[in-house]
């Protein structure tokens, strides 16, 4: 974890919240690379999850909402942990994460447990009295239960279907840490899928086995990935079952994400509590039902912390310790480099034109400081798939070198087929296969 988190920083993936002033606990800033990274962990599930499928849609809500809805959902009541603190030091745990019985910081006498809600409270409008309270919302799933009759009229869905949505989510955590698995602002990807009741089993397993997949398909490796079950003294309070997507992080088997089967506790909740009515006509047995919810809930911040451990590796070449990120290419923050084999001016203007043709289509990055040995590393480090060399042979015959992250090799292309050949790699296609008039790899280049 050390190695990453100094990468994270080193290089502008994840930056401490606050950093000038001292920083801000377990809240958590995303860099330049960050950034992509983490709109890429996004933008694959959301094409997994709505645009791949015909039964699914998207929607966005506010952070915001109605005081009720936090009551009907069981937030309020029971989204708490027991909290215990030492009477010596004052420093505060979740009893229920606690080894010991007394302070692991200083051997101190530890309080009675007492719940502690984890939402975070503020204030709507300019009186800050308790009838103008609100809530940050702790997660985004009741922002889909609240629209589900909106969406099933202006959609037309019929069950099952899903609504999907992803954003910030915000909890009081009374203990944080691990760099960004736990933190107290956080994002969130969530689905809520309805289905008939009586068919809840059948679409568990297959949510099971999609969310699963996705997270292999993207590179985590399998043998750092389980389902796990919950046991009943473990169930939400709205869950029916649950399984766990762990990931074998470097503190141990921890949550990646949640699937629930969530009966049809939240949709009977806020239909009581609204007065409106939340069922649906089944037309096939002629009568109205409340639809039963399969939910599978992943963190944004979580995956892409898996996804970086993952592909963090180590290596020697030639003597020489190259570290990189074996990120998969739809991930990576940049796709492509383009470096010219030095600042003359020969070159650059090759170098230029090639860039401009790269970046039409994909995130490119230019960069001509520093021997070109060091800037292999760089990109390396950051886990940009392919890089482009423009030597002074490129003027003579138009072709181009592209080194591969992972294999060292490297392929001579024409210039004039570059773009089409690295979105070809991009989506999966073999390195040693050439365009037209490309010549076979010429061996290593580290
Ligand atoms: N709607 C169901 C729900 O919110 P959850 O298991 O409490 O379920 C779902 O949260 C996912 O959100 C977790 O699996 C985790 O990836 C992420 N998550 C929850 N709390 C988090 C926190 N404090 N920091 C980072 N991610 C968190």
């Amino acid at each position: 974890m050390e190695k990453i988190v100094s990468l994270c920083k080193r290089r502008g993936f994840v930056f401490q919240s606050s950093e000038i002033y001292g920083g801000l606990g377990s809240c958590w800033d995303y860099g330049p690379l960050g950034v992509e990274l983490k709109r890429n962990v996004k933008d694959a599930w959301w094409r997994a999850m709505v645009h791949e499928r015909d039964d699914v849609v998207g929607l966005d809500t506010a952070i915001l909402m109605h005081p009720q809805v936090w009551l009907a959902s069981g937030h309020v009541g029971q989204f708490a942990d027991p909290l215990v603190e030492c009477k010596s030091c004052h420093t505060r745990f979740r009893a229920d994460q606690l080894q010991e019985s007394r302070c692991p910081d200083c051997g101190g006498d530890l309080t009675e447990p007492r719940m502690f809600n984890l939402m975070f409270k503020t204030f709507m409008g300019p009186v800050a009295d308790e009838a103008a309270v609100v809530y940050l919302r702790p997660e985004t799933a009741q922002g889909i239960f609240v629209n589900f009759q909106n969406v099933l009229a202006t959609t037309r869905k019929k069950l099952p279907f899903g609504i999907a949505q992803m954003g910030k989510s915000f909890r009081n955590e009374i203990t944080t840490g691990n760099f960004i698995f736990r933190s107290r602002e956080f994002e969130q990807m969530e689905m809520e899928y309805f289905v008939k009741p009586g068919t809840d089993d059948h679409w568990f397993q297959h949510w099971l086995d999609q969310r699963f997949n996705w997270y292999i398909n993207l590179g985590v490796k399998k043998e750092n990935l389980r389902l796990r079950p919950h046991g009943k003294e473990e169930l939400a309070h709205y869950a029916k079952g649950c399984y766990d997507v762990e990931y074998l992080f470097p503190m141990g088997w921890s949550e990646l994400e949640g699937i629930a089967n969530r009966g049809d506790y939240d949709l009977v909740q806020h239909a009581k509590h609204s007065g409106k009515d939340l069922s649906y006509f089944d037309e096939e047995a002629s009568q109205r039902i409340v639809p039963n919810v399969i939910e599978p809930s992943a963190g944004v911040d979580r995956s892409v912390l898996a996804f970086l451990l993952d592909a963090y590796d180590e290596e020697t070449v030639e003597k020489e310790k190259r570290v990189l990120l074996r990120l998969h290419p739809l991930l990576a923050p940049i796709k492509v480099a383009v470096l010219p084999l030095s600042r003359n001016e020969k070159l650059i203007p090759m170098a230029a034109d090639v860039f401009k043709a790269l970046r039409r289509g994909s995130v490119a990055q230019y960069d001509d400081s520093q021997s070109i040995g060091r800037r292999y590393r760089r990109q390396d480090e950051i886990g940009t798939p392919y890089c482009v060399t423009i030597d002074f042979q490129s003027i003579e015959d138009h072709q181009v070198t592209v080194r591969d992250r992972d294999s060292l090799k490297q392929i001579r292309v024409p210039a004039a087929a570059l773009a089409e050949t690295i979105s070809s790699k991009l989506a999966g296609e073999p390195f040693d296969v050439l365009p037209p008039g490309g010549t076979k790899w010429l061996g290593f280049d580290t």
